[in-house]
């Protein structure tokens, strides 16, 4: 089934759940979760101090092809237009949709030696038995080891009076963070018997500079208009040469990607250190580029560090995020993250051309409109009239809508 869907957003929401079962194939339990609720117990297994669980509103974005497999994609945040335009960007990147590819799951762990009584000879002693320790480390999981993943190399340098020994690890489908650290303080103890050295930190690096995806869509040159392809390209230079300017573009380009992750019940936080230490490597710049192909098109792209997983971590403890996972119908970390990048390039797409062409505010007011009609009790089709009117009458607040919607009802 394509996942091109016209007028999804005037569907009621039973309409709209029909859609996505009929989609993802989901069975009737699948449903009762859309309505569930995590039980207290549940939340204070999860954190700690837990009195209530928040509630944030779960969106589709649709129009999604990714390397030839349709998506329906559920998007969790609290800002209005950001799942509107994902779509939107979505459907412009069609015929062809996003191709895109992720590298192997490589991460870093470091270990911190301080106290090195002779670091030249450390550093030897380190390497001479790197094998030793890279062994050491894949006891530790024998997931990873029978998979032909887990630690695979040690690199050290010296850096302000210390000592820093990376672990670079295969962690397969996981995110991989307990993993790292993990065989971080079990190896750290022979390190420091074979340098004489004492450690310090030994926690995995959130900056994935060997765990990458690429994102590439061509955005129909026709539809857009010589001038907004033009103005887009313009708008990614500016951020090339701007950091206030790159720093938006890429929130921007966040928005989407932090809103499957929280949908899906993924560490966000992480994914944002991740992807604005990488777009600083060169001196802080945007994570996307653009340029024109010869028939007029738009061609887009990002590179983008992605770290996540698809077994352990908190989803699987989340019936909701389990259950968007299914509706992605995803079956590895590496799918998950195309998924994540091309997102991030759609959002950043339709965020430059609703700048480059009407600017954002139009399509935010129609939307808060919308949300302040149905707040004040409109349905179906009266939403759309409610938020019309108050839009022309430039109010659109609470009580605005409700006297709208009692003149409509006589
Ligand atoms: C708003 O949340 C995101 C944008 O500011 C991104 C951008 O400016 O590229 C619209």
């Amino acid at each position: 089934m394509d996942s091109l869907i016209h007028g999804f957003h005037n569907m009621s929401i039973e309409e709209r759940r029909k859609l996505i079962k009929e989609f993802s194939g989901l069975t009737e339990e699948d449903m009762e979760t859309m309505d569930y609720r995590m039980p207290m117990d549940a939340a204070g297994n999860m954190i700690e101090n837990v009195y209530t669980v928040m509630d944030y509103p779960v969106g589709i974005a649709t129009n999604f092809r990714i390397n030839g497999k349709y998506y329906l994609i559920p998007m969790s945040l609290e800002e209005p237009s950001v799942v509107a335009a994902c779509s939107n960007g979505a459907r412009y990147a069609r015929p062809g949709g996003f191709t895109a590819y992720s590298t192997a799951s490589l991460m870093r762990g470091e270990i911190e030696l301080y106290n090195v009584p002779d670091p030249d000879y450390a550093i030897i002693k380190i390497l001479q038995n790197k094998e030793k320790i890279l062994e050491m480390a894949n006891t530790r999981s024998r997931t990873l080891s029978s998979l032909n993943a887990g630690a695979k190399s040690i690199e050290v340098h010296y850096v302000n009076n210390e000592l820093i020994v990376n672990l670079v690890i295969d962690v397969a489908d996981a995110m991989g963070a307990n993993i790292i650290n993990t065989m971080l303080e079990y190896v750290s103890g022979y390190i420091e018997e074979l340098t004489g050295a004492k450690s310090n930190l030994r926690i995995m690096s959130n900056l994935t500079t060997e765990r990458i995806t690429y994102a590439y869509a061509k955005f129909d040159g026709k539809k857009l208009g010589r001038e907004t392809v033009e103005r887009i390209i313009m708008a990614n230079e500016f951020a090339k040469h701007d950091i206030y300017r790159a720093t938006t573009h890429n929130k921007g380009i966040m928005n989407g990607i932090d809103a499957v992750l929280l949908a899906t019940m993924n560490d966000f936080r992480a994914q944002e250190a991740n992807a604005h230490a990488y777009a600083s490597i060169n001196g802080y710049g945007p994570l996307t580029d653009y340029r024109e192909d010869s028939d007029g098109n738009l061609i887009g792209s990002i590179k983008v560090p992605v770290a996540v997983g698809t077994v352990g971590g908190a989803t699987k403890t989340s019936k909701k995020a389990m259950l968007a996972m299914k509706i992605m119908k995803i079956s590895g970390s590496t799918e998950f993250a195309t998924v994540l990048a091309s997102v991030g390039l759609a959002q950043n797409f339709a965020a430059l051309r609703a700048l480059a062409d009407e600017g954002i505010q139009s399509g935010h007011m129609k939307l808060h409109a919308r949300n302040i009609a149905i707040a004040a009790g409109a349905t179906g089709d009266m939403i759309e009239k409610v938020a019309g009117e108050m839009i022309l009458r430039k109010n659109i607040s609470y009580t605005a809508a409700k006297e709208i919607i009692e003149k409509i009802r006589g």
